[in-house]
């Protein structure tokens, strides 16, 4: 069970909720509790941004309507998931103390305003935060009400102001040590940009340095490692009051201006925030955006090996996306069923009631300006929460995975930092996707690893463009193939050290030329609107005669591994022949190189057939149609639950292995399932 389940085991269904911008109206707070539990609302996040409501002057806290609110919500059944307010700061702390003010990479300060915006290095601002969050540690830290921890909002964002440049450099020599070194890691001596002293190292800035890769690079960790302990000075004081309580913080999907992995040791719990743009398509299916959506769900479930919450979503629209669709009829309860399916143990929104003024008066809520229970969106969030009462056996439950992904964040800095061989876009998460896809369309379980994570344990590791070799990585993955792993390695992997420093010799470096007996030649990349084909030459399994690629297409010479596809090519100048897939016996295992970037047709057949070899089943041994996706979790005791998702305006059915039962009709199914246009089903295997 996860942490947060010992103190409430249920599925945990919540929302946002800012009572004091609605103080002026105690009517509506009293309202909103009976309206809470109409919509099955079993916890609410509070005091996110409400740092000028609990401390209105310096020093002077007024905590108290907030622990009115907190009881008022214990006593109905209703717990809180209790913000620390770092997210925005109040006014006056701006104008006493301009250090908390973020400075951008231009070296122009901030004005208040906004959110997400302050120093995080500032000593005052630490201060300010520890000092406040002790506040409500020593008052709400043994609340019976309260269940979790809420840590800042959306933590993003670096700051580039004098206190941050001091800190850079002490990171710097405590990494580097010597000038030398880092001269020397940094290949400084490229147009002459040597650094003779510390003092004279800048971050990264269009107005100064942005060549020097292994500073930008270096750049982006020391803001990771800087937001990481901003946030251990955030929680020290509560984890101090009560260990007992968890600890989260909401991410945004793919969102990576630091590197989330830094906080998972700090972490009892990983939530996100989704917000696809659900019907934005022509067609009515929204299989892109749950693609996208159940892609960050799988990557959350992978970060710390459990089930993660859905911090926020919206129960009808956003007000920032270009065009806020508000989702239609079905679609709250389709997306709900996904997030559960790929591993998460809450449903909760953003927000609970519409604020009346400013940026966010026209965002969805499950109250809105007309102040009615008796609206759609209202019915069909209370429908949510029924469904979620009924699974508390859910709670906690796991996903076994047997294929990963690697995907990792420092390594997309690089990607896209370096400069060459592609500078329209070298297409990191979209190949990442083209592995992605094929194994989530046809409901086989995987979980999104990154270099650092344990990955010993998969039958098959897929590592799209692993440009950056840092730590033990290399080695991992030969060892994972030697043991008797199956690992797909593609173009673009093992060119640059950890630091954007290129390897010199055969390439991929590190050993991984040797796992997939394949060397580099020479890269080729594509125009948009150019195509190369990869023709199959012998493939142990079924694939089609040929395949187009585009983006990148690597010549490589084959040094041992066996060649199952060349390049075809009617240039009088390109050899024939070049190999573009291989594969290799290494130990015990295989290693396979995908040197183009081919369409996913190619990714499908390739992984499709690899997994059915390797015994990587799907959830559920069918063919799903078009349109219709599957995933499972297994609870304590192992029972299995199993989701069905139709993503299409279209009625679907599903032809089942084995008879199965839906959940909360009751109703078991044979030979066939049924699924509703936009219908999702929860089943149990049926008696
Ligand atoms: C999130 C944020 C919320 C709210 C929401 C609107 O990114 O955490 O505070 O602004 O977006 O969609």
């Amino acid at each position: 069970m996860p942490k947060y389940a010992a103190l409430l085991p249920h599925m945990l269904h919540g929302c946002d909720y800012n009572p004091e911008q609605w103080m002026y109206d105690p009517a509506i707070l009293r309202q909103d509790i009976e309206h809470m539990k109409e919509a099955h609302i079993n916890c609410v996040s509070l005091g996110i941004f409400a740092w000028a409501a609990l401390e209105p002057k310096e020093g002077e806290y007024h905590l108290d309507w907030l622990a009115e609110v907190i009881d008022n919500l214990y006593q109905n059944g209703i717990y809180t998931v209790l913000a620390t307010p770092s997210g925005a700061r109040p006014a006056w702390m701006a104008k006493k103390y301009p250090e908390v003010l973020r400075t951008g990479a231009d070296r122009v300060r901030a004005l208040m305003g906004g959110r997400h915006n302050h120093c995080y290095t500032s000593p005052v601002y630490r201060e300010k935060v520890r000092a406040i969050n002790t506040q409500l540690a020593a008052r709400f830290a043994k609340h019976p009400g309260v269940i979790l921890w809420h840590i800042s909002n959306e933590i993003q964002g670096e700051c580039h102001c004098e206190l941050c440049q001091a800190a850079f450099r002490a990171w710097l020599r405590e990494k580097y040590g010597t000038l030398e070194k880092l001269n020397h890691e940094w290949w400084t001596m490229f147009w002459s940009h040597t650094y003779s002293d510390w003092d004279e190292i800048e971050s990264p800035s269009w107005r100064g340095e942005t060549n020097v890769h292994g500073l930008n690079l270096d750049w982006k960790r020391f803001v990771s490692h800087q937001t990481a302990e901003f946030f251990r000075n955030e929680i020290e004081p509560l984890k101090a009051a009560n260990p007992a309580i968890p600890v989260t913080t909401n991410f945004m999907g793919f969102h990576d201006s630091f590197d989330y992995y830094k906080l998972l040791p700090l972490l009892d719990v990983v939530s996100w925030d989704s917000y696809p743009t659900w019907h934005n398509s022509t067609d009515g299916n929204e299989m892109y955006n749950a693609l996208w959506s159940d892609a960050y769900s799988d990557i959350c479930r992978s970060m710390l090996g459990k089930p993660f919450l859905l911090m926020e979503n919206t129960p009808s629209q956003t007000n920032w996306h270009e065009v806020c669709r508000p989702k239609h009829p079905g679609i709250l309860r389709l997306t709900s069923i996904t997030k559960l399916a790929h591993g998460a143990d809450s449903i909760q929104y953003f927000q609970w009631r519409q604020s009346r003024g400013c940026s966010e008066k026209f965002h969805g809520a499950v109250m809105t300006h007309a102040n009615r229970t008796d609206t759609r969106v209202f019915r069909e969030v209370s429908s949510v929460g029924t469904m979620l009462e009924k699974l508390d056996r859910l709670c906690g439950a796991k996903t076994k995975a047997k294929a990963a992904i690697l995907f990792d964040t420092e390594n997309g800095w690089a990607i896209r930092d370096a400069k060459g061989p592609r500078n329209q876009d070298m297409g990191y998460q979209e190949l990442f996707f083209r592995f992605y896809e094929p194994l989530w369309k046809a409901g086989i379980p995987v979980d999104i690893v990154n270099a650092d994570m344990d990955f010993s344990g998969y039958h098959l590791l897929c590592v799209p463009m692993l440009y950056l070799l840092r730590g033990d990585t290399a080695k991992r993955i030969a060892d994972f193939t030697k043991q008797g792993g199956t690992v797909i390695l593609t173009m673009h992997t093992g060119l640059v050290n950890e630091n954007d420093l290129c390897y010199m010799g055969d390439t991929p470096a590190e050993g991984l030329a040797e796992v997939a007996g394949v060397r580099l030649l020479e890269m080729d990349p594509l125009y948009d609107n150019q195509h190369e084909t990869m023709r199959i030459t012998r493939t142990p399994f079924p694939m089609a005669e040929s395949y187009r690629c585009g983006k990148l297409c690597e010549r490589i010479s084959a040094e041992g591994a066996e060649v199952l596809a060349v390049y075809e090519t009617d240039s009088p100048v390109l050899p024939d022949n070049m190999p573009c897939l291989t594969k290799n016996e290494f130990g015990r295992g295989t290693a396979y190189y995908v040197a183009a970037f081919a369409e996913h047709r190619f990714f499908s057949d390739l992984l499709l057939s690899l997994a059915e070899r390797l015994g990587i089943a799907p959830v559920l041994d069918t063919t799903l149609p078009e349109g219709v996706t599957a995933s499972a979790r297994m609870a304590e005791g192992g029972e299995m639950f199993w989701f069905l998702m139709n993503w299409t305006a279209e009625q679907k059915s599903v032809n089942l292995p084995f008879p199965l039962r839906d959940f909360e009709s009751g109703r078991s199914y044979q030979n066939v399932i049924p699924l509703a246009p936009y219908g999702a089903k929860i089943l149990v295997k049926a008696e």
